[in-house]
């Protein structure tokens, strides 16, 4: 028998087809099993493949529902004999875990419990689409290496249907996934149906405005569901129950999110008392300070307890502005009767109360990391969002945690060249990065690994307003964190990963869905790889005012140190300026012709980062006298919403000492300039 560890890198894979491929072809199963050993010969699959399963009552009535509405006719066999496939349950196997044996007359799956013989299946099934009717024989060993792998969607920033959150939820199955933690309500759209409180979905469901940034940008208002300008939407608690239940059938446990106490203004709309304002539109927070929010936040709760019968119940907790906790009557009695020193103690009183209310009923809390803050309620798990460090400290004080952080699971940024991506967060993950995360290092104390449950790829959906823009951002990336979640840390390889992604991207867009096309990646800024070699490369460069703390880049050489900056405008490279105009000054230290002077500048709207109004070049031979030599206006609108970048530049013949480029503020509050490199040439 011939070993593989994983599928290695053979040139051939680069233009091998979604379906079909030779029987040596290497394996492109996502993610990357725990140990494969290749036979000899092949499976040849029949048009019905016969099964026989030790599986018994419900699971085995749920292996039946599942199969008779997957892509493979199966039937099952009147005795064990005659069955080509065997599903068993693998004595002493671990919860998930599966054994799958193809041989040229038969296969079989053992699984550590209903899960693994699921999961087996998606594995021969993901074979099966690679190389059609002729499967090589094999054995596969596999379990996952986190119990938590999960994937957020945001529902509340643009409404999806239970069809589309189905499509996913057959991906996550397909690549082992099991958690999907649903964003059902924001301040931009509640999407839940409660019983007790139909207003929420008769008003807080719907905006008088085309998409997310319509609303954002125009006045944050709701509106009635008749209204002929509704939009929006939500779900009934049918439509919960079913999407629970075709989730349950793939083995993924549905998290609900009831956003608390922030991020609450569609809400406070409707229940205007609940804000300390008591005004509809002003906060964004529930006031702490009145029973009132207590009691709705239970009901709501109570009805979202009955549709999902998930352990952990999601309630938000993350960026509750707490401005109108200091000065609201209500708090401030609430703090001065409870003993808390501070609006952070006066959150945790919150989320401890909801802990409490929950545990009563048998479930569990999961927050996002701010739930830290005023202290941890005593059960609470943390989802670490703001970097890792959340979840390190929750894990630290006995507490579980889920790896989330932004760097490396936020699939609202952008993941390709700006330029030719649609809009997205003001920020950026690659493929090769989303893959690179390891939610527990080596380095991580022995006491705290144990706590990482694992790992989340999260989309939220402000910037992402239709179905097929939403899929382009989940998929190929949500693969990279389902092989981060479930492979080995030593079966890992980005080079041979890239090609099961580009296979499985093809297999999707076959299906029709709608993946980021990473055949066509760029990949880096094409700047960013070719280091600059000018007259100012090296020389001292003056900037009047000193660059911003938070965007230095390298530092005080950075901008001739010969670099040029990536896409994101946080790779160390730009530096960056806030609310000023810039006056950069090199000293070549002799007198040099000068044929050219360039910069390049970028914009991102949603980090507020703007393209300097104009650039002025001028030079000087001692230093202090300035001669212009231009004077270049900028050409790209305010409003552009996309990424992009531009070189000012002055071209002539001239000669001098200093040069000086001057980057006019575009005079919006708030506003960054960022630039990457000082050019003379
Ligand atoms: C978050 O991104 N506010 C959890």
């Amino acid at each position: 028998m011939k070993r593989y560890r994983s599928i290695m890198l053979a040139l051939t894979a680069l233009s091998a087809v979604a379906c079909c491929g030779s029987a040596e072809e290497p394996l492109a199963i996502i993610p990357v099993p725990q140990e494969t050993v290749r036979g000899e010969g092949h499976f040849e699959m029949p048009e019905v493949v016969t099964y026989a399963t030790d599986l018994t009552g419900s699971e085995r009535d749920d292996l039946r529902s599942w199969m008779s509405v997957c892509p493979v006719a199966f039937a099952e066999a009147g005795d064990a004999q005659s069955a080509v496939l065997t599903l068993s349950l693998g004595e002493g196997a671990a919860p998930e875990s599966y054994r799958l044996e193809i041989a040229p007359a038969r296969i079989a799956i053992a699984g550590g419990d209903a899960a693994g013989i699921f999961y087996g299946l998606q594995t021969l099934l993901q074979l099966r689409d690679q190389f059609g009717g002729r499967i090589p024989a094999l054995t596969i060993s596999d379990a996952p290496r986190f119990g938590y792998r999960g994937m957020m969607l945001d529902v509340s920033r643009h409404f999806r249907s239970k069809e589309f959150v189905k499509r996913q939820l057959d991906l996550m199955a397909r690549y082992k996934l099991n958690r999907f933690h649903w964003h059902l309500t924001d301040g931009a759209g509640w999407r839940i149906e409660i019983k007790s409180h139909p207003q929420l979905t008769d008003f807080a469901a719907w905006r008088p405005y085309a998409d997310w940034d319509g609303w954002n940008y125009g006045g944050k208002r709701y509106c009635h569901r008749d209204d002929p300008e509704a939009r929006g939407g939500y779900y009934t608690q049918d439509d919960i129950r079913e999407v629970v239940e075709y989730a349950r059938l793939r083995h993924i446990t549905v998290i609900p999110e009831i956003e608390m106490p922030g991020h609450s203004e569609e809400v406070l709309a409707v229940y205007p008392d609940l804000a300390c304002s008591r005004q509809p539109y002003v906060n964004s927070d529930y006031c702490i300070g009145n029973e009132a929010t207590f009691r709705f936040v239970e009901d709501v709760l109570s009805e979202v307890i009955e549709l999902f019968p998930s352990k952990y119940i999601h309630i938000g907790g993350d960026e509750a502005s707490k401005g109108g906790w200091r000065s609201c009557p209500r708090c401030r009695a609430r703090m001065r009767s409870e003993g808390l020193k501070d609006v952070d103690e006066l959150q945790s009183y919150m989320i401890r109360r909801v802990e409490k209310f929950l545990n009563a009923k048998g479930r569990d809390l999961i927050g996002w990391d701010e739930i830290l803050e005023g202290g941890l309620a005593p059960n609470a798990t943390v989802m670490s969002w703001r970097g890792v460090e959340g979840g390190i400290a929750a894990a630290e004080q006995g507490h579980h945690a889920v790896m989330t952080p932004s760097g490396y699971c936020y699939l609202d940024f952008c993941q390709d060249d700006p330029t030719r991506e649609p809009p997205a967060a003001a920020a950026f993950l690659t493929l090769r990065q989303a893959y690179s995360y390891d939610p527990v290092p080596d380095t991580l104390p022995a006491h705290v690994k144990p706590m990482i449950l694992g790992v989340q790829g999260n989309l939220w959906c402000e910037h992402v307003p239709t179905d097929e823009h939403a899929e382009h951002m989940l998929w190929p990336r949500m693969l990279a964190i389902a092989e981060v979640a479930w492979s080995p840390v030593a079966n890992k390889d980005y080079d041979d990963f890239r090609l099961r992604a580009l296979q499985t991207v093809r297999w999707m867009q076959e299906r029709g869905y709608h993946p980021f096309d990473l055949a066509q990646e760029v990949g880096p800024r094409p700047e960013s790889l070719e280091p600059v070699q000018c007259l100012s490369t090296g020389k001292k460069v003056v900037c009047e005012p000193s660059y911003h703390a938070k965007y230095p880049a390298a530092g005080d050489g950075s901008l001739t140190d010969g670099l040029r900056g990536d896409w994101n405008y946080g790779d160390r490279r730009w530096q960056g300026w806030l609310d000023t105009d810039v006056r950069l000054t090199v000293d070549l230290e002799s007198r040099r012709p000068i044929r050219r002077i360039a910069a390049d500048f970028m914009q991102g709207f949603f980090a507020d980062i703007w393209m300097p109004r104009a650039v002025r070049f001028s030079v000087s031979d001692d230093g202090t006298e300035f001669r212009q030599l231009g004077e270049v206006e900028n050409d790209v609108p305010f409003e552009f919403r996309q990424d992009c970048y531009r070189t000012f530049a002055w071209e002539g013949a001239d000669e001098a000492r200093y040069v000086r480029i001057e980057a006019l503020s575009n005079g919006h509050p708030g506003g960054w300039i960022f630039t990457d490199e000082f050019i003379v040439e």
